[in-house]
């Protein structure tokens, strides 16, 4: 495990904060007879009411936070995912709905509304799924204070995904990276589940215990794609539970397409035989390192995403694959060339302001490559917004 070097200390509130969540987690490890699973942590390290980095107050997005989304560094991708969503509303029309998980700051949503209002492409409804009260308050409140009223009287806070059928289109950035992710390591040829215990001293420890029936059988799933087993010592990730959350999510959306922005690999090369440690990421400050056990509640926990996975858990419940490409090529397929000609027009501050953006978008360095795009249909046609730079061949 790498150990995080020079990371900037937290205040006396923020320590106070996190020691109350490790406490919290440390009696649930306790009651649970001495480990949680890895994906129980995180979840309470993330989503513990009033605690969890997510539910609480921490900053999270932006200069002043642990990093940057690609909607926060301007309104270069929100405007692009609108323009490549739009045809979609169209074709549904009147009744169309846009369903957005996880939207942070609500940079995205005040964004792709304007942008969908500007091209006479808005959906009947704004749909947000956020479990965090934090975060849904700030959505409320950004909305509120920057989109004209008949804007936000389209947008709508949902606790649970729709229950009745519904037509439109389903967004997530960067929400497949936060979901609380199984973590397994192969030990004499045998999957076993990595779970947090406490030492003598309770401080958070990795224990493991036999992978479970699911957990095994998603692993097998796994190394029949791969054509080869997966060797003593590996560890890394899955998300045997994805199937049943697309499913839970998307069910229900009866004619429409969805879209995935999220940082991953396809199966192969997301399970490497030279990425054996896995891709748990933490991010605080802007530094990223891998230890989810450090200020559990001050700090972000992700684990990339598995492609193929997304691909199968989509079409099994009966989407066809609109197309899968990195994010550099989603983006200058869907208007970022032209958005960035039209701003030759624009003061020069402003031009290099948006070239900037455009760069921390595309450059393969940045999160042109790292991020990538998968999208999804159900009697409409998304296939034109993936016209370029097609990987599919490679899930
Ligand atoms: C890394 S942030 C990304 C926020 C935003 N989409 C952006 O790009 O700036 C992850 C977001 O997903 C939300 N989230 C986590 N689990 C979720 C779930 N199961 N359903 C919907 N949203 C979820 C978090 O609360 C947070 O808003």
């Amino acid at each position: 495990m790498r150990r995080p070097t020079e990371l900037p200390a937290p205040d006396a509130d923020a320590r106070a904060h996190s020691e109350r969540l490790a406490a919290l987690i440390g009696k649930a490890i306790a009651d649970a007879g001495g480990a949680l699973p890895f994906w129980r942590y995180m979840e309470l390290a993330l989503y513990a009411p009033g605690l969890g980095y997510y539910s609480a107050g921490a900053h999270k997005f932006g200069v002043d936070g642990d990093f940057v989304t690609a909607p926060e560094l301007g309104g270069l991708f929100a405007t692009c995912v609108a323009d490549a969503l739009a045809p979609v509303l169209r074709q549904i029309g009147a009744e169309s709905v846009f369903f957005e998980l996880g939207g942070g700051s609500g940079a995205f949503a005040q964004r792709a509304l304007e942008r969908l209002a500007e091209c006479d492409a808005l959906p009947q409804r704004y749909l947000l799924l956020e479990p965090s009260a934090d975060l849904r308050q700030r959505q409320r409140e950004r909305l509120h204070a920057n989109l004209p009223a008949d804007l936000c009287a389209r947008v709508a806070w949902l606790d649970v995904p729709p229950h009745e059928p519904w037509q439109g289109v389903l967004f997530a950035n960067e929400v497949l990276d936060a979901l609380p992710t199984t973590r397994f390591v192969i030990d004499d040829g045998q999957a076993f589940e990595q779970c947090v215990g406490l030492d003598e001293n309770g401080a958070f420890v990795w224990t493991t215990r036999p992978a479970d029936a699911l957990l095994a059988q998603a692993l097998r799933h796994v190394e029949r794609g791969l054509e080869s087993r997966m060797p003593d010592g590996y560890r890394s990730e899955a998300l045997p539970q994805l199937p049943f959350w697309i499913d839970a999510v998307a069910g229900t959306l009866e004619r429409g397409a969805m879209l995935f922005i999220d940082y991953g690999y396809p199966r192969r090369e997301y399970y490497s035989p030279e990425r054996s440690d896995g891709t748990l990421l933490c991010h605080y400050r802007h530094r990223a390192h891998n230890d989810p056990f450090l200020w559990p509640g001050l700090q972000d926990i992700t684990a990339s995403v598995d492609f193929t996975a997304l691909a199968q858990a989509g079409t099994r419940i009966g989407f066809d694959l609109s197309g899968y490409c990195a994010q550099a090529h989603f983006l200058l397929g869907n208007g970022l060339g032209e958005l960035l000609q039209a701003a030759q027009e624009l003061p020069e501050v402003e031009r290099l302001r948006l070239a900037q953006e455009a760069r921390m978008l595309t450059m393969p360095e940045a999160m042109g490559e790292r991020f990538q795009a998968m999208g999804f249909q159900r009697g409409v046609d998304f296939e034109p917004a993936f016209a370029f730079g097609d990987l599919s061949g490679r899930l």
